[in-house]
């Protein structure tokens, strides 16, 4: 089971402290959320932001690409020290040969699906990725509601990897706290984002310790 807490609810004049707020507090990974105003209502970070936080912290940049053509900046987020990065099916038409950079870069893949995609849409790259997210809210902000019609489709993403015996990890992003967390993993996932929840409290390191315990129990 890995924590990977979301900087977007950080404070951005305080990246540093923050990013080393919830590594002291023992999580596994940094989840980036790369935003473009053009694929989500919303404009975050680019590959040079990525690149300053790199050397802040030891943790993996689990990198969240909400962009159009996404092809076009893979190996730029690559470069900037990305160790995973996710694209979007919707995203781009063609999540292959986008998966394809990824991997070529060294770089960790994953594919990512909105809350309104079908398991389907990604059943063909499955057997060549090393994680899948599935969003359980639609994309752009934190601090949504847990959408509860996402747990089918962890189930099936589950089934299929015992069927096939695929490698990737299951990670649900959006509303996730300690109950909606629980669900998540009893439907198979194995990595769990959380933003609002984390950097939202007062004292965030108690928040991750509840999380584990929800998702370790
Ligand atoms: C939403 C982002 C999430 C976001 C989750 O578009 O992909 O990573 O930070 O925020 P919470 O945990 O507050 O729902
Ligand atoms: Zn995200």
């Amino acid at each position: 089971m890995k924590i990977s807490p979301s900087i977007l609810s950080a404070d951005f004049a305080n990246l540093q402290r923050d990013i080393e707020l919830v590594e002291k507090s023992g999580v596994d990974y940094i989840h980036v959320d790369v935003m473009d105003g053009h694929f989500v209502p919303n404009i975050t970070f680019g590959p040079d932001v990525i690149k300053a936080i790199r050397p802040v912290t030891k943790l993996p940049l689990d990198t969240h690409l909400m962009i159009d053509n996404p092809e076009s900046y893979i190996d730029a987020f690559a470069e900037a020290g990305a160790d995973i990065i996710g694209v979007h099916v919707e995203a781009t038409a063609h999540i292959h040969r986008a998966l394809q950079m990824i991997k070529n870069k060294n770089v960790q893949a994953e594919v990512v699906i909105n809350p309104g995609t079908p398991v389907e849409s990604i059943r063909h790259v499955l057997s060549m990725v090393d994680q899948v997210l599935v969003m359980t809210v639609n994309p752009g902000f934190g601090g949504q509601f847990f959408i509860e019609e996402t747990l089918s489709k962890i189930q099936q993403l589950a089934k299929l990897k015992d069927e096939h015996g695929y490698n990737y990890d299951i990670e649900v992003d959006g509303g996730i706290v300690p109950e909606t967390a629980k669900r998540c993993k009893e439907a198979g996932a194995n990595v769990f984002v959380a933003g609002s929840y984390i950097y939202g409290a007062e004292q965030p390191k108690e928040k991750i310790q509840l999380l584990k315990e929800a998702v370790e129990g």
